[in-house]
């Protein structure tokens, strides 16, 4: 062979491949979490160390692309805190986080403008996302801008789709408009736009419908759940009622202080749960309808431990119903698949060689 051509072959093997060369090239996971561990720093007087708030607690697992996940679990269980370091937004204390086969703690400004495009996030309330003073169109040209589309014919084409697309319709009805003139599902369909008109691979839904009206939840997850569909986006889904995971996950995994103790299909853990605490959760679900919204539900008994200094051992075990004397308060449980295969618990009334009398 050429020499020039040997040279120009190894030039091409050492060379960053492009954008879309990543994406054709990665046959992995669209994300993958490693031993991931947020841990906030307390701080006594200000400045002396006083622990760390683990907020989450070694969380692994793999998202494919297109794929709908669902993280549940009770307030401060640790889900936004690791929504918040998916995004950038935190840094983790340990593990790794790989998007599309690149780390991403590595980087750069305008990597992280890129990533951050490609991964749409939509928060719990959508008034406080929305910048107050700036219009509709601006608010959604504001993602084009900062990723260099600098045509202001193409952004507005770009703003009138998405408009279309999350179905604040006609557009010249709200484009001039400012956040506090939209109702709370119309503001967050704002907020659903701005997330997509960047065309991402990836949405993560943080409590999206929590804060709305009961009667337009259900209006919202079902135009999360078609975008999903008619865009093949991956889905990392946020919440503490299990009753919405249905509209469009296909796995559920359950989070709890700090620690994903299930991870199975929807159906597993609606017709099969495992965890003391998944069944917990489930018993305190009720439709997310507009006649249930003052169902009052049930929810665990006790409180949610302290992330500082969490119990030894299965985090869960001062609440659980199920607990062992002399095992679940001492040794950390590992993941067992005892019923079907890739439905996990942290939880060791499925260790075969407990005696469990
Ligand atoms: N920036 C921060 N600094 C210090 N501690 C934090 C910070 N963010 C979250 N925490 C703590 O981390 C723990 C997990 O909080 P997080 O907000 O992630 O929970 P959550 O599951 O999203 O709760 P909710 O359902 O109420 O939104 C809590 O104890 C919280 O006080
Ligand atoms: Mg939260």
């Amino acid at each position: 062979m050429a020499d020039d051509v040997i040279e120009a072959l190894e030039k091409k093997e050492n060379q960053e491949p492009s954008e879309s060369e990543w994406k054709e090239t990665g046959n992995g996971p669209i994300l993958s979490i490693g031993n991931l561990r947020v841990w906030f720093e307390l701080k006594k007087w200000g400045f002396a160390h006083a622990g760390y708030v683990r907020a989450v607690d070694d969380v692994s697992f793999d998202l494919e692309a297109g794929g709908a996940l669902a993280i549940v679990g009770e307030s401060g269980s640790g889900k936004t805190s690791l929504m918040k370091t998916i995004l950038g937004l935190y840094e983790p204390h340990e593990g790794k986080i790989v998007f599309e086969d690149r780390d991403i703690s590595r980087f750069n400004k305008k990597e992280l403008d890129w990533y951050r495009s490609k991964v749409g996030f939509i928060q719990q309330d959508p008034y406080g996302a929305l910048p107050p003073f700036m219009t509709v169109k601006t608010i959604l040209e504001e993602p084009m801008k900062i990723n260099d589309v600098k045509d202001p014919k193409e952004r507005e084409e770009r703003v009138l789709k998405v408009m279309e697309e999350v179905r604040l319709s006609p557009p010249q009805e709200y484009l001039e408009k400012f956040p506090h003139m939209l109702s709370g599902g119309q503001q967050q369909r704002v907020v659903i736009g701005r997330a997509m008109i960047m065309e991402p691979d990836l949405i993560v839904a943080d409590e999206p419908v929590s804060m709305l009206d009961a009667s337009v939840r259900v209006e919202i997850l079902k135009l999360l759940e078609s975008l999903q569909k008619s865009h093949n986006l991956a889905v990392i889904y946020i919440t503490h009622d299990l009753s919405t995971v249905r509209y469009f996950s296909d796995r559920i995994f359950v989070m709890y202080a700090g620690e994903l103790v299930e991870k199975a299909e929807v159906e597993q853990i609606l017709h099969n749960a495992l965890h003391p605490y998944t069944k917990a959760l489930l018993k305190g679900t009720s439709e997310p309808d507009a006649r249930n919204a003052d169902i009052i539900k049930e929810i665990p008994p006790g409180e949610p431990p302290s992330l500082v200094n969490p119990p030894s051992g299965c985090r869960f075990h001062p609440r659980c119903p199920k607990k062992i004397d002399g095992l679940c308060e001492i040794k950390v449980p590992p993941e067992f698949e005892p019923a079907e295969s890739g439905h996990l618990t942290a939880c060791w009334l499925y260790d075969n060689d407990v005696d469990k009398t």
